[in-house]
């Protein structure tokens, strides 16, 4: 990092010297860090101008629509290499040859079965339990299966951890769909790829052998690598700061699964596709968009706008591609929600109030068509989300733990609430 320097000069007339430094991508940082020293805090609700960290793995540019995950061009990826290699990618920060590909698939496949008695949580929750409520409470408590790998300053330790969620969640994922469905649990194959298992583990029954089809595995594998990191947004910010503490990795995992739930966030895909089937025909579209444009109406329009990208978000790109596919494959190419959701991008992207805002379509806005056409239900989108950005989130986590000048996190506030006063006895109150 090159070092600038930026020139603060406070109200009391002291002059400061605020060192920058410069990235390989994107904007350039202002070192705020001492300015505590001086008596006073940065103000930056939401983070809006705010770096927390330094980071390697994921980069984006909100204003052209790039997302690179280590250097490579997410289209690249989605249409090159597998969810596994994506994986390997984000952890060790290159491409697998085969040799290491092999051996990476071959250590997650030694890790995708769960202790038997995990299955026993599943019959505390009811039957319509949400499955992000499930999925919170399980991964929380894989901690409490695996106290030999919990030294979070042994990079062993983190390793088999970060192999550990990876090879799990698809099984704990497909485990909450099945409860919910009152079907069996489906053991995983290691014969199957990453995508294909999880499919099959979903779907598959004791009463007959049917195998997942081949360009349903293909999308679900793309959607997985779409989801797999995102820079520092929500959820991997929680992880970093319930990880900063020093807390396993399980239940810093499962502090980003709670995260994610948000509607704001990864709670948007399931949104958007509860939107789109309320609006139900092209005809209440401008309904709809009149109510996102209200101020006074809390409604937004699911799947659009987002936190960085003020373009296209080069995964809904993919993922409208992916759409098409699947929909032609399952024979849905006519449905009614892909015509509303094609149609709601149109008039969006033409309306002034969005494009004066900058409002895209973002990951979220085909993913549920596409889940949907596989047959997920609606209220295992998030799940799938959160199954995908697993990755995403331990090589984030192991990145900040590595970090030598690594502490805990904690933010200072502005306090607007009430100076110091005496307490009353309650017989004179
Ligand atoms: C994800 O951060 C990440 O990287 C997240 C993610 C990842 O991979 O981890 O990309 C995944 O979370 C994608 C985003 C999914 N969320 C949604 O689709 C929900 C709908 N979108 C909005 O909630 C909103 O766009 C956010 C939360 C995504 C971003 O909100 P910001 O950056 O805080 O922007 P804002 O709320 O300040 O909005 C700016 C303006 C406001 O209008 P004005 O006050 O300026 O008049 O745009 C308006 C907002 O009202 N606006 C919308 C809108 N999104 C923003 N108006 C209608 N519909 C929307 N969707």
């Amino acid at each position: 990092m090159t070092e600038k320097s930026a020139k603060l000069t406070l109200p009391s007339g002291e002059e400061l010297n605020l060192a920058m430094y410069s990235p390989s991508e994107g904007n350039d940082v202002i070192d705020i860090s001492k300015l505590v020293k001086s008596g006073v805090f940065t103000y930056d609700p939401g983070f809006m101008s705010t770096a927390a960290c330094e980071s390697k793995i994921t980069y984006i540019d909100g204003g052209k629509g790039i997302l690179l995950y280590r250097g490579y061009p997410i289209d690249q990826l989605a249409d090159e290499c597998d969810f596994m290699e994506v994986s390997y990618l984000l952890l060790n920060g290159e491409l697998p040859d085969k040799a290491q590909k092999a051996e990476f698939v071959d250590n997650i496949n030694n890790h995708t079965m769960v202790h038997e008695q995990l299955a026993t949580f599943f019959r505390g929750f009811r039957r319509d339990a949400h499955p992000m409520a499930i999925m919170v409470g399980v991964v929380g408590a894989l901690s409490a299966f695996y106290h030999d790998s919990l030294d979070i300053n042994n990079e062993e330790h983190r390793s088999r951890s970060a192999t550990r969620l990876i090879a799990k969640v698809p099984t704990i994922a497909a485990m909450c769909y099945r409860y919910s469905m009152g079907h069996p649990f489906v053991y995983p194959r290691n014969e199957m790829s990453y995508a294909e298992n999880f499919l099959n583990m979903m779907f598959s029954q004791p009463s007959h052998d049917d195998k997942p089809d081949p360009t349903l595995v293909k999308a679900m594998d793309r959607i997985f690598t779409l989801h797999a990191d995102h820079e520092q947004n929500c959820s991997t910010s929680t992880v970093r700061l319930a990880g900063s503490s020093g807390a396993n990795p399980f239940a810093c995992i499962a502090a980003g699964i709670a995260s994610l739930w948000g509607p704001a966030h990864g709670g948007a895909n399931e949104a958007c596709l509860n939107m789109l089937n309320k609006i139900g025909d092209v005809s209440r579209i401008p309904e709809f968009i009149d109510r996102a444009k209200d101020k006074n109406d809390s409604f937004r329009l699911m799947g659009f706008g987002h936190r960085v990208y003020k373009n296209f978000d080069p995964r809904a790109k993919v993922m409208r591609e992916s759409a098409h596919e699947v929909l032609a494959v399952t024979g849905k190419q006519n449905d009614p929600i892909l015509k509303v959701a094609i149609e709601l991008e149109r008039i969006a992207l033409e309306d002034p109030y969005f494009v004066e805002r900058k409002l895209y379509p973002n990951v979220d806005f085909y993913s549920g068509i596409i889940l949907q056409a596989i047959g997920i239900p609606t209220n295992m989108f998030t799940v799938i989300f959160a199954l995908a950005r697993t990755v995403g989130w331990v090589s984030q986590w192991s990145e900040m733990i590595a970090e030598p000048t690594q502490k805990i996190g904690r933010p200072r506030q502005l306090y607007t609430g009430d100076s110091e006063r005496l307490v009353t006895p309650i017989e004179k109150r």
